[in-house]
Order: structure tokens, then sequence, then C-alpha cells
């Protein structure tokens, strides 16, 4: 809480994208509000949230866009990435549609002349569902982030696994 009253000395924007379903605004929302729902309402307008983390005493203050997977409601593609310091695509673990999309998802990104600076990483989300209904192993997604330059994690917005992690790591190396 205190925080918050600090003036944060850095300021990063940070864009969540991946098909609809992955579990974006969840991804969000696990780590601004520390909750879980497991019905959602689809992302038809895009916005964002503000967090604040101190890395190294330092208040780095995040700027978070969730936007919209669903094609039809993907106005203003183009808009969201330009100035992004950071991009977090993710994929559904149990989806492997979702996985087939990252490749478009970061072509998409490239059009947009996304500064060539800008730190992506990329999220297997669902672990959770992992023992039972996995169709992505841990090391295509590997695989596919080293190919890509990204960073590669698994994570939870059910169980909160790894979110924190994915955070602190993007605040970490734009810092
Ligand atoms: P769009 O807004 O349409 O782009 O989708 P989205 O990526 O924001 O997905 P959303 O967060 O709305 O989640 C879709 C569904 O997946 C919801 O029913 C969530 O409860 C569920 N979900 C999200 N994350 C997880 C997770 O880590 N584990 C499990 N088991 N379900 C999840
Ligand atoms: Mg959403």
């Amino acid at each position: 809480q205190f925080l918050q009253l600090r003036t944060p000395d850095r300021c990063f924007k940070i864009v969540l994208c991946g098909d609809s379903g992955v579990g974006k605004s969840s991804f969000l929302e696990r780590f601004c509000q520390n909750t879980f729902n497991e019905k959602t309402q689809v992302t038809i307008e895009i916005g964002f949230q503000m967090k604040s983390l101190v890395i190294d005493s330092t208040v780095i203050s995040l700027q978070i866009w969730d936007t919209a997977g669903q094609e039809r409601f993907r106005s203003l593609p183009h808009s969201y990435f330009r100035k992004a310091d950071g991009v977090v695509l993710l994929y559904d673990i149990t989806c492997e549609k979702s996985f087939q999309s990252v490749t478009s998802w970061l072509v998409n990104i490239q059009e947009v002349d996304i500064d060539q600076s800008a730190v992506i990483i990329l999220i297997g989300n669902k672990e959770d569902l992992a023992t039972t209904q996995r169709v992505i192993s841990t090391e295509c997604g590997k695989r596919l982030a080293e190919d890509c330059g990204a960073f590669f994690i698994e994570t939870s917005a059910k169980t909160g696994h790894n979110i924190f992690e994915t955070f602190d790591y993007m605040a970490r190396t734009l810092q």
C-alpha cells in the first residue's frame, strides 16, 4: 500500500496478447487483484492496469495492457504495441490452435515496428491442467521461444503459479 504513495522510479508499458481464451485477462487479474474466475467475459475493449514492483529498492511501475484475442474485437492492433517495452504472448498448454497462433502473433508484433529492444516473454498458461489435459509439451514451448528469442515460462492464472515471476523477470530485464 505504501508503494502506491511513492513516485515510481521507472515506468514501463507491457502488452498481453494471444488467442481468445488463453487466459490473458485472468493472468492480469491474478497479478493485480490476486483473484481468479472460472467464468470470464470475452475482452472486447482493451484497457490497462497499473501495478508497482520493488526491485532492488527501485520502484518500477508497470502499465499492463490487456488486449482482445477475438479477431473481430481487435480494432487497433497497431497502436497498442507501439512504444511497448515488453510483450507477454500467451498460449494455452491444452489448446494446440493457440500454440500454432504464436507465430502469427509474433509476425503481427514485428509488423508494428515494435521497438527492437522490447522484451518478449512466451507463456504456456493453464499449467494447472498439465497432468490431465496438456497437449503442448514444455520442450515444444521452450524450443519455439528459443527460435524467436523470447524468454519462456509456464504459468497458471488459476493457482498463481509463476505469475509474479513473469512480471518480476520482465521488470528486472527492462530496468
Ligand atoms: P479474450 O478476452 O477473449 O482474448 O480471452 P482471454 O485470453 O482474456 O481469456 P480469459 O482470461 O477470459 O480466460 C478464458 C477461460 O480460461 C476462463 O474460463 C478462465 O477461467 C480460464 N482460465 C484462464 N487462465 C486459466 C488457468 O491458468 N487455468 C485454468 N484451468 N483455467 C484458466
Ligand atoms: Mg480477455
